[in-house]
């Protein structure tokens, strides 16, 4: 695997608060097909016909082995700093069907390094385990699984099980390990989505879109959003549509990777970086309602784009539905920034970023 030497964008180094930056990468992979993944217009019905829909496909990013979405430009940086240390090895976590952990092992595979997926489920029989989609493609990339408790704390727990396989494994082989977090969610992984912003705005973006709305999962991809857009003068407003957790979480989750970049004694207004919603969570993590399925279904055959039912088909969902002047889900009543959300976007031409994620058959059901 090739690579290659990395200077961050100009508007990040040459802004006030670059003196801040506690540490830059250095390396990056490139593992999108195509330097740029494209944006796209897409005729929707909506009720008030003023408003513009454009996508940016990073679902379309890359072909290997079934790769794509978010995860891959957070890996881009994550892998070079792995291959950088002289690791051997990866080890990361997730949910049983998680996309993180399929594109992870599936770029260890193309790095010739042995991946260690650390896995939350119900059950710790793993010859209990029913293996199709990303789990499938897991187990064909020959990753090692370990299962977790369904609610095992990533801090406490999961990564603290992650440190003594990897003291283990240097102990047994010599071999150092490298650890990714959940998401790829920490500052070298924020650069993936630092670059996508550099990349949007090198595609003009800011001539035609007014709105930028994105899935928030662990809260990585929404985080290099705000703060890119922070750093380039705000021109654009960004919505983030919660799948799980609270707009609380992900306010202090996007504080969290602020301080991480630049410190903790830079201070800025969160809530001015992003306006999240937390109704789109619906029923909750990875479980859909039948109307959410249905909606599905019904904007692959409108659009042709297929949206997956636990991450960009629920935001797509509450969205459209918000545009719409509906209540998405029972939450909506709690939501503020959901019920304002009409009067807190900036124009009517909104681009919605397509992390990705996996349409199959075993998530087509209403869990
Ligand atoms: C398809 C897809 N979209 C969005 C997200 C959310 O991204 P993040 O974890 O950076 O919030 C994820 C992963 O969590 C994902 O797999």
């Amino acid at each position: 695997m090739k690579i290659f030497d990395y200077r961050a964008p100009k508007w990040l180094l040459e802004h006030s608060l670059a003196k801040n930056i506690r540490s830059l990468p250095q390396k990056r992979l490139r593992l999108l097909d195509k330097q740029e993944t494209k944006i796209e217009k897409v005729g929707l019905n909506l009720q008030n016909g003023s408003f513009q829909m454009y996508i940016k496909r990073d679902d379309q990013s890359h072909n290997e082995l079934h790769l794509q979405g978010n995860k891959l430009r957070k890996l881009e940086f994550l892998f070079a700093e792995a291959l950088g240390k002289g690791a051997k090895h990866i080890l990361t976590a997730g949910g049983l069907q998680s996309n993180h952990c399929r594109a992870v092992a599936g770029v260890s595979q193309l790095s010739g390094l042995k991946t260690h997926l650390f896995l939350r489920s119900d059950s710790n029989d793993a010859s209990r385990l029913k293996i199709n989609g990303n789990l499938l493609i897991d187990f064909l990339l020959g990753s090692k699984i370990y299962l977790v408790e369904k609610r095992a704390q990533y801090l406490t727990e999961i990564e603290y099980k992650m440190k003594i396989l990897s003291e283990k494994i240097k102990v047994s082989s010599g071999d150092e390990s490298y650890i990714i977090p959940i998401g790829g969610s920490n500052t070298t992984g924020l650069f993936g989505y630092l670059e996508q912003f550099d990349e949007m705005i090198k595609q003009n973006i800011d001539e035609f879109i007014d709105d930028i709305v994105v899935t928030s999962g662990s809260g990585g991809t929404m985080s290099a959003l705000a703060i890119a857009n922070y750093f380039t003068g705000s021109k654009f407003k960004l919505h983030s549509f919660c799948v799980c957790d609270s707009s609380t979480y992900f306010y202090n989750h996007l504080k969290q990777e602020i301080q991480d970049l630049l410190g903790s004694e830079t201070k800025v207004d969160v809530k001015s970086m992003v306006n999240i919603v937390q109704c789109s969570r619906g029923l909750g993590y990875a479980k859909s309602t039948k109307e959410e399925l249905e909606f599905l279904v019904d904007f692959f055959r409108n659009t042709g784009i297929a949206l997956d039912p636990v991450y960009t088909g629920k935001a797509m969902y509450a969205l459209v539905n918000l545009l719409n002047g509906q209540k998405p889900t029972l939450d909506y009543h709690n939501d503020e920034n959901a019920r304002n959300f009409l009067s807190n976007l900036k124009g009517n031409r909104i681009l919605f970023i397509h992390t990705g994620g996996q349409l199959d058959k075993n998530r087509l059901s209403n869990k």
